[in-house]
């Protein structure tokens, strides 16, 4: 994969973007950098790294033909890639949290944004934006977060990490380009976070309520079992899991 290092950025994501606009790039193309001082996670909110202890960087992945369901299984093999590579590595439960948040015991070890552009020939663009939690000890409380070095009491290289996640991503970007798309689903229901557990959940307006994750849609819904035992389905900003 052809890659850009950076020793600081504002964001991978957004470096990535703006090179792309200006210059054609290479399918697979990876920014990474030690420093983001401007890092941007899901729903607008920021992703705090420290300075050369974790992975932060963008992958550019172009060409694919727009369909909803295309967009949210392009979230399933990145969140499958980076769970499986994290699995690779530390010894305990690694899982997805609808919908591409990667835990490892109930803590965030991983968070990915994907950014996509529709093109006038009905593909897309996509900016996959990664950040791995690798040799970072301290975390604010309130995030609930880890890291590789948390969990396994060693600090890792973080070349040699890169470089074995670029082998785990473009396994899964094959399958997904394949016709064993059925696997991903498997898969990724196969390590939803709690699915099948009665749990709390909270609306957009603050109400708690008790439901059961059945799954997810194709175009990426939550599909909730709810007491009345009706079965609605969420969206991203729609829903809040209390855990
Ligand atoms: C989230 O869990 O909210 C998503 C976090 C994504 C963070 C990565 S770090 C590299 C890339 N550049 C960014 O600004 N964000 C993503």
């Amino acid at each position: 994969m052809n890659r850009i290092k950076l020793s600081a950025t504002t964001s991978t994501n957004d470096y990535l973007k703006d090179f792309y606009i200006k210059k054609e790039l290479q399918n697979h193309t990876i920014v990474v950098t030690k420093k983001q001082t401007n890092g941007r996670g899901q729903s607008g909110s920021s992703w705090h790294s420290e300075e050369d202890k974790n992975l932060t960087f963008s992958i550019l992945e172009k060409d694919f033909m727009y369909d909803s369901d295309t967009v949210f299984l392009l979230n399933v093999a990145v969140a499958l890639a980076v769970r499986k590579f994290v699995s690779s590595i530390s010894k305990t439960k690694i899982s997805i949290k609808w919908p591409n948040d990667i835990l490892a015991d109930s803590k965030k070890i991983a968070g990915i944004l994907i950014e996509n552009t529709i093109k006038s020939d009905g593909t897309f663009v996509s900016i996959i934006g990664i950040g791995i939690n690798c040799n970072q000890t301290e975390f604010s409380e309130e995030i609930k977060a880890t890291s590789l070095t948390k969990i396994n009491n060693q600090l890792y290289d973080l070349d040699f990490l890169l470089n074995e996640f670029e082998t785990v991503f473009l396994e899964y970007i094959a399958i997904l380009k394949s016709t064993k798309k059925k696997k991903l689903w498997e898969e990724y229901h196969n390590n939803l976070f709690k699915i099948k557990c009665p749990m709390v959940f909270e609306n957009m307006n603050n109400q708690k309520f008790m439901g059961i994750i059945q799954g997810v849609s194709p175009e990426g819904k939550l599909m909730v079992l709810l007491e009345n035992d009706s079965i609605v389905y969420f969206g991203i900003k729609e829903i809040k899991m209390c855990y």
